[in-house]
């Protein structure tokens, strides 16, 4: 006889759309517009065995309201719960923000690729973000921190357009105090407080010194900064597969039924969101 929890995860494996209720563990101001939730599932069974890769997603949807996705921008070595930075930019993100701790969310996944751990092992790894595309890379930054001996040297480079949007500032801080890392920030407008660096994230290769040998760029941030970041990025000698980057698409069913988030013959839900620069290249539209 199946006990409740052996039931909704059967019928979690047969219905693919079927989201399950979570709750808000915890709720941080990232900055004026970004909200990190913590979430947990309801279900004790569902807590337990929920796992997924850096650079996945999860859909959230509000009742009466709509479903967005967002990255996951926790470690999956946390176990038990999730973390979503979540930036209020419409209805249904509008609505996540002015949720309280304790209330519930429903959410279906992990889906997507994911970042290709395997690829990353022994590489010192370059990661370049912009804006809220810190998210995805935050998860694989906490992965990776909580395996050090697996990866060579980190180095953090990250762009904001004021100091008000920097997100997950005592991450990027206690990031900067690791033995084998370098962080770097830089923000379009600085203020009268700003003393660091400003213009654009590529503004800072200059500050570094950065060899292709043996290393992985990982980029995730605006549109408009992925191809800039790629062009200095092959200069220097990077090959298209040490250049990995997540593509913003669509996003609708997330598990390839839709269409929604078409890239020529691939879907950014299964085939992506993460590609090498080989992969994108053959894209239609991108770079
Ligand atoms: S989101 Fe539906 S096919 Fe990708």
């Amino acid at each position: 006889m199946e006990n409740r929890a052996q039931v909704l995860l059967r019928k979690m494996v047969a219905n693919i759309y079927l989201p399950h209720t979570a709750f808000i563990k915890k709720i941080k101001e990232e900055t004026g517009d970004i909200k990190t939730f913590t979430l947990c599932f309801k279900e004790e069974e569902l807590k337990n065995k929920f796992t997924f890769r850096p650079g996945q997603f999860v859909l959230v949807s509000v009742f009466n309201c709509g479903e967005a996705p967002f990255s996951i921008s926790s470690s999956p070595e946390v176990a038990g719960e999730i973390q979503l930075s979540i930036k209020k930019a419409g209805l249904l993100t509008g609505e996540i923000h002015s949720l309280q701790e304790g209330d519930e969310i429903c959410m279906r996944g992990p889906y997507g690729n994911g970042f290709p751990l395997e690829q990353l092992y022994g590489k010192n790894l370059l990661f370049i973000g912009g804006g809220i595309g810190l998210a995805p890379l935050r998860s694989l930054i906490q992965y990776v921190f909580a395996k050090k001996s697996d990866f060579g040297r980190a180095t953090i480079l990250y762009g904001a357009r004021t100091p008000e949007d920097i997100v997950f500032k005592e991450d990027l801080k206690d990031w900067g105090k690791e033995n084998n890392a370098d962080v770097l920030i830089t923000v379009d407008r600085g203020d009268s407080g700003w003393k660091g660096n400003t213009g654009p994230v590529t503004h800072l290769w200059e500050k570094i010194e950065i060899s292709p040998t043996n290393t992985k760029a990982v980029i995730c941030g605006p549109p408009i900064m992925i191809p800039y970041v790629i062009f200095d990025l092959l200069k220097m000698g990077f090959t298209e597969e040490e250049i990995i980057s997540t593509l913003e698409r669509n996003m609708k069913c997330g598990v390839g039924k839709c269409g929604h988030c078409t890239l020529g013959s691939k879907f950014a839900c299964i085939d992506g969101p993460v590609f090498t620069y080989n992969e994108m290249k053959k894209l239609p539209s991108l770079i």
